[in-house]
Order: structure tokens, then C-alpha cells, then sequence
């Protein structure tokens, strides 16, 4: 039996590995859930799952969710700390940090600290803040299982091997909504239809960062931490089917790779019973009937983001956070209507040419920082040109 905690349960993410812990209720036992806002799911989850801890990000909707449990026996806890004191209780087995953006950092570092398995869908903790996540997992023994579908296929395929002979990691992207249009036909383009991906249900923000490339940046970012190669041998291939959920090649020329329905619940069930494989909930691959898998170069003149990310992570320091900042806020604004599809990589270039780089930000610095460089992009939103 294993304990297992939820961080953004009322998520995309969060809501599938429900899904998953539900199937094996023998095997999990979920103990803390949170969400940010949404209290009528996360009661609704409450009442069915008997979670000993309940947490709400926003103090506002404290009462709200008291009233919600009221007869049921949880722990109903408010405010940031709480999700920190769910990331860190000593009876976790495995928590799943499934917030989304740079919330999730605080949580990451703490789960590290506390020694358990993090399995982990917040790639954001890793962009802004890698370089204090990774030597915390080493220090404290924490192992990192990545949810990530693409990062979950390269972990998949690194069992086993030799992997002092890895030679480079190809990250598959689907290339989101837009794929082929060029930057003269994305001036237009509205939140409902970079919102209408074609092989992923997700949350807004990350279906946003698909339409615009800035999702296979980030995660660029967060696969040089998680797997310790320099950016150059880090690829990007556009792959419309996502059936191919990444690749990786040795220095002897063999190439491995994990395929698979693109069905998220297949890297969270992976990061949860590592190294167990149980029957699973994805629909299979129906193999005679895939007549076809294709593979492009990604347009990086009309996705600019993707180049912005790799500028990002090599420069380093407190650059990637800043992009990361400047990201989450044109993202917002975007989907507000108050700006447009391209002003996000414009909002992010002018913010992240703004910053002077901070060598080795601590988690108090990266919080000033990620403060400053979302005031700035607020700047820049308005200030065009
Ligand atoms: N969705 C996918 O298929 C997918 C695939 C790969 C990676 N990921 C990554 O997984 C993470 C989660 O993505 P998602 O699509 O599941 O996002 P989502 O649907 O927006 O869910 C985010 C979760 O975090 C909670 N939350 C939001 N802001 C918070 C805050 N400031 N403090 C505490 N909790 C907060 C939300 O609560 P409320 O519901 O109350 O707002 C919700 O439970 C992201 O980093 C994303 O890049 C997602």
C-alpha cells in the first residue's frame, strides 16, 4: 500500500491520477489532496477518496470548503503553507506535484527535502528552479519520476542501459493547433482556437504553451535537468501523431523510444508504481490501422518561443525563471483577450533582454525575481513595439 498525496487535484493531471488511484484502491491510499480554487471539486474528491488532509491555496475559500466537508472527518488546512505541509508529511510515499506554473517550486523543493518520491508533472519547478531541485534530490536521496509524457518516455527507455553512452534526447512535439501556418496567420488566432489541441486534453496554460511551442522550451529545460545533457544534444522533432513520446539515441547509433495512445494516464500510473507496471486505463494503439507516422523540423520563425527557451537555459542563472515569469503572464493575458497570440514571445523577449542574470538565485531570490519579471512583462504587454 502506498500513501500518496495529490498536489492540484482538481487538475488535469491531478483529476487522472484520481482515475488511477481509484482503479487500485488496494494499492493507494490517497492522503492529501489541494487545490487552488475549484472547493466544489476538491469537497467532491474529499468525500469520495477520505483523504486525512484537504487543502485550499486561496485563504479566501476556507470557510467555503469547511462548509463544502461539513460531517466529513478531514484535516481542512488554507493558504500556500498548507500545500507546502502536504509536500512534506512524513507519511508520504509518493506526492504528485500537478500544480501548474511557478506555484509549483515551493512544493518541488520541499517534497525533495522531505526524502520521498516526487513524481512530477510541474515542469515549471524544474525550469525556474533546477539548479536548487536536482543537488536537494542527490543530497537527500528524493527520487524524480517525471509525468511529463515526453520525459516519462525517455525515463522509460534509460532503464536498463548504459547510459554513460547516451549521445542525445529527441523530444517529439505535436506541433499544437497552428502547425504550418505561418507567423502572418497567427496574428489573428483567438484563445478558443489555440484552446482546441488535437491529441491532448490539458489544462488552459500548458494548451496555450503547445500552441505556442513554449511547452517543448520548458521542457527542453526541464529534460537537461532531469537528464544531464548539454542543450545541444536536446532535439525537438514535431511529430503530429504523438505516438512517439520521445527518443533517445546512443553514442553507437541504436535509437530507443516509448510509444503508446497519447493518454496521460499512462506516465502518471508509470510515476506512481515505478518500477511496477500494472494493467493500465489507456486505449491501446491499434497497429495494422497506423498507416503512418510523420516527422518535421519545428518552424521556429512562427514559434519563436522554442528558441527563446533554448536562449533561456543557456544563458541560466535566474534567465529560464524570468522567461518562465514572462511566459505565465502573456499566457494569462492572452487568454484575458487583453493581448494577442504573437505578443507572447514578444513579451517575453523584451522582458527577458531587460534582466540581469543572477548566477545561482536561492528560492527567495527566484520568488523576487519571478515578482519583478511578471511586473515587467505587465509593462511590456502594453508598451508594444
Ligand atoms: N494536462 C496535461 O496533460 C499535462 C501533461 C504534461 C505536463 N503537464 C504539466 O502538469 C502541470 C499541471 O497541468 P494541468 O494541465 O493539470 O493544469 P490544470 O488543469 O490547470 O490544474 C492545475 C492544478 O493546480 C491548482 N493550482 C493552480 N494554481 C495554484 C496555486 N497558485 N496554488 C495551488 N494550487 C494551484 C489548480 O487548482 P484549481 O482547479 O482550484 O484551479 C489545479 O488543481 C503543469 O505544469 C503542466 O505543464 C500537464
Amino acid at each position: 500500500m502506498k500513501t500518496i498525496t495529490i498536489l492540484g487535484s482538481t487538475g488535469s493531471i491531478g483529476t487522472q491520477a484520481l482515475d488511477v488511484a481509484a482503479l487500485y484502491p488496494q494499492r493507494f491510499r490517497v492522503h492529501a489532496i489541494s487545490a487552488g480554487r475549484n472547493i466544489k471539486l476538491l469537497a467532491e474528491q474529499a468525500r469520495r477518496f477520505k483523504p486525512k488532509k484537504v487543502a485550499i491555496a486561496n485563504p479566501d475559500l476556507y470557510n467555503g470548503l469547511k462548509t463544502e466537508l461539513a460531517g466529513i472527518n478531514t484535516e481542512i488546512m488554507a493558504g500556500d503553507e498548507s500545500i507546502l505541509e502536504l509536500a512534506s508529511l512524513d507519511n508520504n510515499d509518493v506526492v504528485l506535484n500537478s500544480l501548474v506554473g511557478f506555484a509549483g517550486l515551493g512544493p518541488t523543493l520541499a517534497v525533495l527535502r522531505s526524502g520521498k518520491r516526487l513524481a512530477l508533472a510541474n515542469k515549471e519547478s524544474l525550469v525556474a528552479g533546477g539548479h536548487l531541485a536536482m543537488p536537494l534530490a542527490t543530497d537527500s536521496n528524493a527520487e524524480i519520476i517525471p509525468v511529463d509524457s515526453e520525459h516519462s518516455a525517455i525515463f522509460q527507455c534509460l532503464q536498463g542501459q548504459d547510459n554513460s553512452a547516451l549521445d542525445q534526447i529527441i523530444l517529439t512535439a505535436s506541433g499544437g493547433p497552428f502547425f504550418g501556418r505561418s507567423s502572418d496567420q497567427l496574428v489573428a488566432v483567438r484563445p478558443e482556437d489555440a484552446l482546441k489541441h488535437p491529441n491532448w486534453q490539458m489544462g488552459a496554460k500548458i494548451t496555450i504553451d503547445s500552441a505556442t511551442m513554449m511547452n517543448k522550451g520548458l521542457e527542453v529545460i526541464e529534460a537537461y535537468w532531469l537528464f544531464g545533457l548539454s542543450y545541444d544534444k536536446i532535439k525537438v522533432v514535431v511529430h503530429r501523431e504523438s505516438i512517439i513520446h520521445s527518443l533517445i539515441e546512443y553514442k553507437d547509433g541504436a535509437v530507443l523510444a516509448q510509444l503508446g495512445a497519447p493518454d496521460m494516464r499512462v506516465p502518471i500510473q508509470y510515476s506512481l508504481t515505478y518500477p511496477e507496471r500494472l494493467q493500465g486505463l489507456a486505449p491501446r494503439v491499434n497497429w495494422e490501422q497506423l498507416a503512418e507516422l510523420h516527422f518535421n523540423r519545428p518552424d521556429v520563425d512562427a514559434f519563436p518561443c522554442l528558441q527563446l527557451a533554448y536562449q533561456a537555459g543557456r544563458v541560466g542563472g535566474s534567465m529560464p525563471a524570468v522567461m518562465n515569469a514572462a511566459n505565465e503572464v502573456a499566457v494569462e493575458l492572452f487568454l484575458a483577450g487583453v493581448v494577442g497570440f504573437l505578443d507572447i514571445p514578444r513579451i517575453i523577449d523584451a522582458v527577458m533582454n531587460k534582466h540581469k542574470v543572477v548566477k545561482s538565485p536561492g528560492l527567495e531570490e527566484l520568488v523576487a525575481i519571478d515578482a519583478t519579471s511578471r511586473e515587467m512583462a505587465r509593462k511590456c504587454a502594453v508598451t508594444k513595439g
